[in-house]
């Protein structure tokens, strides 16, 4: 009996639904350009940690000077606002993906999270 408990807690321990679907979104919209390690690409800064990072603080990433000018940390707004519209955010940013639904831009920010 507890053995089977244990290894039911075990399969449900997975990312939590937002997260899952962030992963899956992730995987689809941003991991050609970004890992989720400290790991930077020529194509995008890494982004293990980003929720609670400095902007533009992946050391070695040569960000461009409209996201640097930004200042300040990653939170869920800083994040979501620019999801929604980079070059809105941070004019002159090298990323244009765009993620124009809000349920997959928090679903992909929950995954971030999970990201730490
Ligand atoms: C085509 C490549 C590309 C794709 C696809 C892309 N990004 Fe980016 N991303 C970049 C680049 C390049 C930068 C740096 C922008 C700059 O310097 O202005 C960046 C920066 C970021 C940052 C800021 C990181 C920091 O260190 O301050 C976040 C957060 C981010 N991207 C999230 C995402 C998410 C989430 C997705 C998927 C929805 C995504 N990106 C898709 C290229 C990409």
């Amino acid at each position: 009996m507890r053995i089977a408990l244990a290894a039911a807690l075990v399969l449900a321990s997975a990312l939590p639904a937002a997260a899952e679907d962030g992963k899956a979104l992730f995987n689809a919209q941003c991991r050609s350009c970004h890992t989720t390690t400290a790991a930077n690409s020529p194509a995008g800064p890494g982004l293990k940690g980003v929720a609670g990072r400095k902007i533009a603080g992946s050391p070695g990433f040569a960000y461009s000077p409209g996201l640097k000018a930004k200042g300040g940390t990653w939170t869920d707004a800083s994040l979501d606002a620019y999801l929604a519209n980079p070059a809105g955010f941070a004019p002159g940013t090298r990323m244009f993906a765009r993620v124009a639904q809000p349920a997959a831009r928090s679903a992909i920010i929950a995954y971030l999270k999970t990201q730490p």
